[in-house]
């Protein structure tokens, strides 16, 4: 089995406020975006396509292997992974779609992923258990319900799929249509999603805080 991988980095990073998008945000001296691309290739994707903010293509190539491809993102994350698939070589039977902000995702991980697919799954993503009590609450902010922990898990990245059933699956989204991962537009096709263990240093890097968490997990 032959995998591409497409890693999504073309966000604002608003929520981080740093002064450059957050792909280019350093962790340990090397932007987020480098330490992504690291993962999948350590884990065994064969090709990996970079989903840039069009204005950031040339600084992102500088950090970059050179067999890394680029490509100019859209304005929302789907519209972004669609642009990556766009531009991924039509050889590979997978395709794993990773978030540049998951910087420190063990190589493990994707692996794991990529065995799961190998065993004829067509869609897998890495999943945590959520520890903390978890509930929904209501427009004021009142708990409404309480949710069964033991059926939830935390979902991340990198995300396998067939090639096959993810072209189809963002060909069948209606155009605007915003789903927050990729598992979600294949669920939409009524497709299986299988899971794997996920790990905790895939979190991802969204406010300063957890910049701060990544920082002391390369240094120890
Ligand atoms: O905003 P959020 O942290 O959920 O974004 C997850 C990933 O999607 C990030 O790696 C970000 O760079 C990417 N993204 C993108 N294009 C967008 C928005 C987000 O590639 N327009």
């Amino acid at each position: 089995m032959s995998a591409v991988g497409i890693v999504a980095a073309a966000g604002s990073g608003s929520r981080l406020g740093a002064d450059r998008p957050k792909a280019l945000v350093e962790l340990a001296g090397r932007p987020l975006v480098a330490w992504a691309v690291d993962t999948l290739l350590a884990g065994g994707v064969g090709e990996v396509v970079v989903v840039v903010p069009a204005a950031e293509r040339e600084t992102v190539a500088a950090v970059l292997p050179g067999s890394v491809r680029l490509v100019d993102g859209g304005a929302t994350r789907t519209a972004s992974v669609r642009a990556g698939l766009a531009a991924a070589g039509a050889a590979a039977d997978a395709v794993l779609v990773h978030d540049a902000a998951r910087p420190l995702t063990p190589p493990d991980v994707v692996a794991r992923v990529l065995d799961a697919l190998a065993a004829g799954a067509l869609a897998v993503v890495p999943v945590l258990p959520v520890v903390d009590t978890t509930v929904a609450v209501d427009a004021a902010g009142t708990v409404a319900t309480a949710l069964d922990r033991a059926a939830l898990r935390r979902v991340q990245t990198p995300q396998g799929f067939s090639r096959r059933v993810l072209d189809a699956a963002y060909d069948d989204l209606p155009v605007g249509e915003e789903l927050t991962d990729d598992a979600a537009v294949v669920r939409a096709l009524g497709i299986p999603v299988t899971t794997v263990a996920g790990d905790e240093r895939a979190a991802k890097v969204t406010v300063p805080h957890d910049l701060h968490l990544a920082e002391l997990q390369v240094r120890r």
